[in-house]
């Protein structure tokens, strides 16, 4: 554990995450104190087909041919939101191959592209039985996997989701920080009246401390998560996310999340601000 006291600097703790190897249900209930806190599982997808065999030379065998939504920054490499559309900011249609042929060429380009978050049923069924759903939340309230892929240095900015989340690292590592729910008065939230309402304004790579100055109390948690690995985050904890290396695939699963977990500050706000959307995401069809 690395604590850092020092006010004048931003980063006032940092802890990390635990691991686990391959838990029963059982032990990953008791790691995550009933699914309220983030693990790392480690063993878990070794018999994965997607860890055993993925490259692009294998995806573009599979899926070449496909036309996809790939998000794209400016040279920052940072994918945020439009808080006013709540979409991300700019896409383009490429087949699967022509971006294979992008992430393999030295890059030093004015724009970047990310495959983020592509529901894989939907978008790649074919790949399907590369993958194994986690087996430590009901089947009832499955949602959906996406698959992401991009290159070293793409950021996803500081947000939450409203589901239970883990994020399965196949290719590349992936820097996590994470802040639990109760710290979201130190991160300047955007309004839960805006589109983007899950999107803090902190930019916590280069955070503006005169502008957030309560940033500099927030207690963050790190983790390097390396292939092979799953991370597990509860819904509602704040995370920001820095791709490493050359070239960076994983896939996510979300759950829905249930009504107890809604207690938490952004989840409390919901209720009482948007009861309709809450019962909305509570009781929608889940996928399972
Ligand atoms: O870039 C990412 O891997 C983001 C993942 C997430 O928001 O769950
Ligand atoms: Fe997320």
């Amino acid at each position: 554990m690395n604590i850092n006291l020092d006010k004048n600097t931003v980063e006032t703790s940092v802890n990390t995450i635990k691991r686990i190897q391959n838990p029963t249900l059982e032990e990953f209930q008791a790691a995550t104190n009933s699914f309220s806190q983030p693990v790392i599982i480690t063993g878990k997808m070794a018999e994965w087909k997607a860890f055993k065999h993925w490259s692009i030379d294998y995806l573009s065998d599979a899926i070449g041919d496909k036309e996809l939504d790939i998000n794209i920054s400016n040279k920052n490499k940072v994918f945020t939101f439009d808080t006013e559309t709540g979409e991300t900011l700019s896409s383009k249609k490429m087949k699967f191959s022509e971006f294979a042929n992008w992430l393999a060429q030295e890059k030093d380009s004015e724009q970047y592209y990310y495959l983020q978050q592509q529901p894989i049923k939907l978008v790649f069924p074919e790949l399907l039985p590369d993958i194994e759903i986690p087996d430590y939340m009901s089947r009832k309230s499955f949602m959906v996997a996406n698959i992401w892929i991009g290159t070293g240095g793409n950021t996803t900015p500081l947000h939450w989701d409203a589901a239970q989340n883990i994020l399965c690292q196949i290719r590349g590592r992936k820097k996590l920080s994470l802040f639990a729910p109760n710290q979201t008065e130190f991160l300047y939230p955007h309004s839960v009246d805006s589109k983007a309402p899950h999107l803090s304004y902190v930019n916590i790579d280069k955070p503006d401390v005169e502008k957030f100055p309560k940033y500099q109390d927030s207690q963050k948690i790190e983790c390097v998560l390396e292939a092979g690995e799953m991370l597990f985050m509860p819904p509602f904890w704040w995370h920001h996310v820095n791709s490493l290396d050359p070239l960076n695939i994983a896939v996510n699963f979300w759950w829905k999340a249930n009504l107890k977990q809604y207690f938490t500050p952004q989840g409390k706000t919901f209720m009482l601000k948007k009861p309709l959307i809450v019962l909305a995401l509570l009781l929608q069809k889940a996928n399972g």
